[in-house]
């Protein structure tokens, strides 16, 4: 099976995509052929400084890479190094009914939000369908807000095929578990949006500072806690094996077991995780020229697979095979 996804550069990485995302990736790429690239022009439907589109692509690859993407097993790229996506959304384009974008949630949730109704949001499903299809991906893992679009690029794949020839394969959206919302510090569902997230690149003080500042209720630390009301304990559940998970629940209920005490448990949990990552990644970024290679090595061949699909659309849409540079 074909596995791709893209992630849009956009801030910093925290702990609701690792459990919600990042981590069901990357279990993926165990099995399968898997390519996952940075949506880079997607980005610019909503982050116009240069400077900071620069800085996270870099840090959308190496975050990935330290999180335990493997180059040499799955293709990581940039798509910015393949306008070939543009090409093949036009042909899609051309076949896209107006209503279909207008009913997509996405777009109609950003315009609520207060985003530009740019033409760009308005089309971007069409160049996520081409992002889709250019790969003859069989499988997209993507959380339900990105469901439908999935959904857009299948049945564009249909209508190109109806129009066309039997040209391009079917995707299948692949959803991921996300039945554990992970919980922000105040108890709601963690997003970036929301100001209530766990970074999973804080430095260490940062970091701390944010574990400690997880709201509780105001129970002494001597009485009896119910482990099911708690934000610290559904954090650190996901990260304990169910003996652990098991221990804690019985401390809250007995009593004498403060929320400090769980904030310790919990920070020592993340740190086993982000701890080496964060080494990581500080290793890649001070080595920007590797960094260089591993997205050039991803674009040629991401290329490889992207340019023959393009090519049987040109072929077949009527275009003459001239030589192009
Ligand atoms: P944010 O809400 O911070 O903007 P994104 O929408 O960029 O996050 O999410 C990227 C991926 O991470 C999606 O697949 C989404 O389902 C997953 N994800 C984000 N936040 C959470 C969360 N709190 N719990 C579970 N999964 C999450
Ligand atoms: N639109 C996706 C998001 O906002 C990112 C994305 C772009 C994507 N192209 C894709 C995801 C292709 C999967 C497949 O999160």
């Amino acid at each position: 099976m074909r596995v791709l996804s893209g992630n849009q550069p956009s801030g910093a990485l925290h702990l609701g995509n690792w459990f919600g995302a990042i981590r069901q990736f990357l279990a993926l790429q165990e099995e399968h052929t898997c390519f996952f690239f940075i949506a880079s022009y997607h980005a610019l439907t909503s982050q116009r400084d240069p400077a900071i589109v620069r800085e996270n692509i870099r840090d959308v690859a190496a975050s990935y890479l330290a999180l335990g993407l493997d180059p040499a097993r799955s293709v990581l790229f940039d798509q910015s190094d393949l306008p070939e996506h543009h090409e093949i959304a036009w042909f899609l384009t051309c076949l896209t009914p107006v209503g279909m974008l207008q009913r997509a949630h996405s777009y109609k949730d950003k315009v609520a939000r207060g985003l530009d109704a740019s033409h760009g949001l308005f089309a971007y499903p069409v160049l996520m369908a081409a992002d889709i299809l250019a790969y003859d991906a069989d499988l997209v893992p993507v959380g339900k807000d990105q469901k439908q679009h999935v959904e857009i690029a299948r049945d564009l794949a249909t209508r190109v095929n109806n129009e066309w020839g039997d040209l391009l394969r079917l995707p299948e959206p692949y959803t991921l578990d996300e039945s554990a919302v992970v919980p922000g510090i105040d108890g709601e569902k963690m997003s970036k949006s929301y100001d209530n997230t766990i970074g999973l690149f804080l430095p260490p003080k940062a970091l701390k500072k944010r574990v400690m500042s997880i709201v509780t209720d105001s129970t002494p630390v001597e009485d009896p806690k119910d482990p099911a009301k708690d934000t610290v304990f559904a954090l650190y559940r996901l990260f304990a094996s169910p003996a652990e998970a098991e221990e804690m629940a019985r401390r809250y209920r007995e009593g004498g077991y403060g929320y400090g005490d769980a904030k310790k448990a919990l920070l020592e949990k993340v740190e086993a995780l982000v701890g080496p990552a964060r080494e990581k990644r500080d290793d890649w970024l001070a080595r920007p020229d590797d960094l260089e290679d591993v997205l050039a090595d991803g674009a040629r061949r991401a290329r490889e697979v992207a340019r023959p699909v393009l090519e049987r659309l040109r072929t077949a849409v009527g275009f003459p095979a001239r030589p192009r540079g």
